[in-house]
């Protein structure tokens, strides 16, 4: 009997996690995505200033050489095919899409010149095509990053990064000319509840207070903490990680003022409750907020109450990082709530809750926008063990065309300009040879058109 095949929609962490281990299970993989280009946000994402976090692409590198593994690139799922498409020859079709869009803050101002959303900005200086020509007007001298999560931080640091810091990166050539010319020296990071609840991470927090040509400042009035914060962070049921932030806050309080350049600077307590503009539709030229107070809730959650008392931080530029949210892909059940694939430990379910046979989800798209790129793993096994107990009880899709050389002629019909692994490999060398002089680790492509004549042949690098 021939393998069971499956097909992954999406190359990021999650994709490549359930790929390797489907292979093992014995099936063949197809893994597609959008871009020509694989890995997700480990290419689009992760901040370009973090090389050694982007080399975790040699393990998918090393699921791609195995035999049974197809990459088509280039292909999007919802209008080059359709799900009806892969339910029609794959046993097993399983959702790796990530979270490509943003929450919104639902408050005025939100959509004016200088107020944009992290996901566009970091888009942008990672090089992802679709962000290639957004522009970012870093003339202001101060910006304000909303959201206390890791992708906060990153923003926050790349926006006072000396050129010469960003010059050796894979930052993406007009990121490049952008940041050099920005006049941003102080960036304000806002959470909206206190240090004991920010979701940073130590090390990226202790990142904060080792840059080059940034102090990093925090008043110590900000870190007087609540009754309920500080009964919290002394309770069992604290997370060492809250407990070692709120450390590393502190000390950062106690430091001398700092003779550097640039800071960044952080205030806790605040929700933002209006973007101000020069008139209805003119630039930023500020931010409202309200203070906040924390109050546990009925499940005992610690969560921010408005004081109603308001302030205006002045600023130039505001870049919203409150998190990730998911689309919907036309005909896969979707949770409009959570912005999540409707699913069950990822066998996604229809509206009235039943499973439908052969169709799953993994990573961000299944369990929501949170998580590092190892917790992926853990998550494509959940998942891939639903598609294994499916497989041993009779319960996966039987698909009428599942035939491997089929399956390619039709898809080249739908995608002439497809890009396979090889494909890749020749951007993926192109790119190296590109950075190389320039000591960077690689040029990054940001057209689809000359990603896909590279991947065909039609373009090299002169050496
Ligand atoms: C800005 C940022 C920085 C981060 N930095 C770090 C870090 O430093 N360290 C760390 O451990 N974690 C980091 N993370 C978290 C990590 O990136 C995620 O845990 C991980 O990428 C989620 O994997 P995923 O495969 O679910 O989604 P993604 O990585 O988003 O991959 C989804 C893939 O699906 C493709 N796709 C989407 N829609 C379609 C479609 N319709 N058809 C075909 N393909 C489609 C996309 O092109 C993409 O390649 C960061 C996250 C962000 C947002
Ligand atoms: N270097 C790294 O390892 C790295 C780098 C980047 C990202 N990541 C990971 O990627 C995941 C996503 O990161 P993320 O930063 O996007 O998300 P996140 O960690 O969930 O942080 C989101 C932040 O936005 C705040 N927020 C949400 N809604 C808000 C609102 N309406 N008003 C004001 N603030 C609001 C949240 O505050 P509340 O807590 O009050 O809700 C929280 O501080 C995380 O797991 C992160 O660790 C890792």
């Amino acid at each position: 009997m021939s393998a069971r095949r499956a097909a992954i929609v999406g190359a990021g962490p999650a994709g490549f996690y359930t790929a390797d281990q489907l292979l093992g299970a014995g099936f063949d993989v197809d893994l597609y995505d959008v871009l020509p280009t694989p890995f997700g946000l480990v290419r689009a994402g992760v901040a370009p200033d973090h090389p050694k976090i982007k080399s975790v692409t040699r393990v998918y590198e090393k699921t791609a050489g195995k035999p049974g593994f197809r990459f088509f690139g280039g292909v999007e799922l919802g209008s080059d095919i359709q799900r009806e498409d892969l339910v029609e020859r794959y046993h097993a079709v399983v959702y790796a899409v990530g979270t490509a869009t943003d929450n919104r803050l639902g408050i005025p101002g939100e959509d004016r010149p200088g107020s944009h959303s992290a996901t566009e900005f970091v888009a942008w200086y990672n090089g992802h095509p679709d962000f290639a020509d957004a522009e970012f007007d870093l003339s202001a001298s101060r910006a304000v990053v909303i959201g206390n999560g890791n992708v906060a931080i990153d923003v926050a640091r790349m926006l006072v990064l000396d050129p010469d810091e960003i010059n050796v990166t894979d930052t993406a050539d007009h990121a490049v000319a952008g940041l050099a010319a920005a006049q941003v020296e102080h960036v304000i990071l806002l959470g909206r509840r206190g240090p004991a609840q920010a979701a940073f991470t130590n090390p990226e927090l202790r990142e904060l207070g080792e840059l080059q040509r940034a102090d990093v400042i925090v008043d110590p009035a900000e870190m007087e903490l609540d009754e309920h914060s500080a009964a919290w962070l002394e309770s069992d049921g604290a997370d060492p990680t809250n407990r070692r932030n709120v450390e590393i806050l502190r000390e950062y309080s106690q430091r001398d003022a700092g003779e550097k350049s640039h800071r960044i600077e952080l205030r806790f307590l605040r929700s933002p409750v209006e973007v101000i503009g020069e008139d209805d539709s003119g630039c930023v030229t500020g931010l409202r907020v309200v203070r906040n107070r924390i109050e546990p809730d009925d499940s005992g959650r610690l969560r921010a109450v408005s004081t109603g008392e308001e302030e205006v931080i002045s600023c130039g530029l505001v870049l919203r990082s409150i998190g990730y949210r998911g689309n919907p892909l036309p005909g896969v059940p979707f949770d409009e709530r959570r912005g999540l694939i409707r699913n069950e430990g990822g066998r996604v379910t229809s509206d009235d809750g039943e499973p439908l046979p052969g169709e799953y989800a993994v990573g961000w798209i299944k369990r929501g926008p949170s998580g590092v790129i190892g917790t992926n793993k853990k998550d494509a096994a959940d998942t891939v063990a639903r598609v294994v107990e499916d497989a041993e009880a009779g319960r996966l899709n039987e698909p009428p065309s599942p035939d491997a050389e089929g399956i390619e002629a039709w898809l080249r019909e739908c995608v002439p300009s497809l890009v396979t692994w090889t494909g890749w490999q020749a951007i993926d060398v192109h790119e190296k040879d590109l950075g190389e002089p320039q000591g960077r680790p690689r040029v990054k492509l940001v057209r689809v058109p000359e990603m896909i004549a590279v991947a065909q042949g039609a373009i090299h690098v002169e050496r």
